[in-house]
């Protein structure tokens, strides 16, 4: 039972300041995302998978424990290498059914969600070795694929693969594909296409948890960037294109307000948004494609007997 740590580049406070300063002067405005989880936001992020609006968690949880003794056989003695693990409160079912020793590589841009969960892990495993990566993911794969000299099966969990485009997701993924031998698999959670209305209650909760998590940008950019801003002028919204599956999220003016940035001020009329983040869904038949379209083989496409959420089992 061991845990290390590596501390690769995330983004600071200026970071921050500088991607606001081009966000908000772009038409239309946006934020980008990778500023939601710091403490708090990986926080907020638990609380909206523990809603019972939030269902991706839920189905990815049934499906894991459905499948987990098979993944352990087939993939029996490799690495665990997850990109963007948060609490790893659903990859913790894998690894105890996981055969042998353990070595699970968790990356996430969040140090302080490395800390708790390998707590807990530790507390759990008995031959389990982790090795945290604090970074963002791509740099924190290929620093993952140095630290494991054998086969490895990289998880991305969550559905959080459709918060790259379409597009994008090919074109990460490929880049994923590259560090993987042919032993090797990709366990990829993807969220499916389904009905509005489920879709925008899981994206915007009853209780607000994930207005707080949206709202929580600005909360940062005030606190860490030097940004004058009144995150509570904002509500969050969360729309379903249902023609290209995307569920959209914004934080939008509910008054006359305005974000200011040293001598850069920002106005918004009530109504005006901000895009924060993309939600991209899947047809069951795109699964395919999406694999193809990294390179990789869709070897097994498993999900919740609602049919809500699915898992991906891809190889080269
Ligand atoms: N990866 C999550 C998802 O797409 C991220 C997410 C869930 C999210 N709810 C959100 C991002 C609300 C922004 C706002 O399911």
């Amino acid at each position: 039972m061991t845990f290390e740590r590596i501390d690769l580049e995330v983004p600071a406070g200026e970071d921050l300041r500088a991607a606001a300063l081009v966000g908000l002067a772009r038409t239309p405005r946006a934020l980008p995302c990778r500023f939601f989880y710091d403490e708090v936001g990986s926080r907020l992020f638990e609380a909206i998978c523990a809603t019972e609006a939030y269902y991706p968690t839920r189905c990815e949880r049934e499906i894991l424990t459905a499948r987990a003794a098979e993944l352990a056989e087939r993939f029996a003695g490799h690495a665990l290498i997850e990109l963007g693990s948060g609490s790893a409160e659903k990859t913790a079912l894998l690894i105890a059914a996981w055969v042998g020793p353990v070595h699970y590589l968790p990356i996430d841009i969040d140090g302080s969600a490395l800390e708790r969960s390998a707590e807990r892990l530790l507390d759990g495993g008995t031959h389990l070795r982790i090795t945290g990566i604090a970074g963002e993911y791509a740099t924190g794969l290929a620093r993952a694929v140095e630290v494991v000299a054998g086969p490895k099966l990289v998880l991305f969990l969550g559905g959080n693969v459709g918060n790259f485009s379409r597009e994008g997701a090919a074109d990460f993924l490929a880049g994923v594909a590259e560090h993987l031998n042919d032993d090797d698999g990709l366990l990829l959670g993807v969220d499916l296409r389904k009905e509005r209305s489920l879709l925008e209650r899981a994206y915007a909760d009853p209780a607000g948890v994930t207005a707080a998590f949206n709202r929580n940008l600005l909360v940062r950019l005030a606190a860490e960037a030097d940004v004058r801003v009144e995150p509570q002028s904002f509500d969050h919204v969360a729309e379903y294109g249902e023609a290209d599956g995307v569920v959209r999220m914004y934080l939008c003016a509910n008054r006359r307000t305005s974000i200011r940035i040293g001598e850069q001020s920002f106005r918004f009329e009530a109504g005006e948004r901000i895009h924060t983040e993309d939600s991209t869904k899947y047809g069951r038949g795109e699964l395919g494609a999406l694999a193809a379209g990294a390179g990789l083989r869709l070897v097994e496409h498993w999900t919740d007997p609602a049919g809500l959420y699915s898992l991906n089992l891809l190889q080269r």
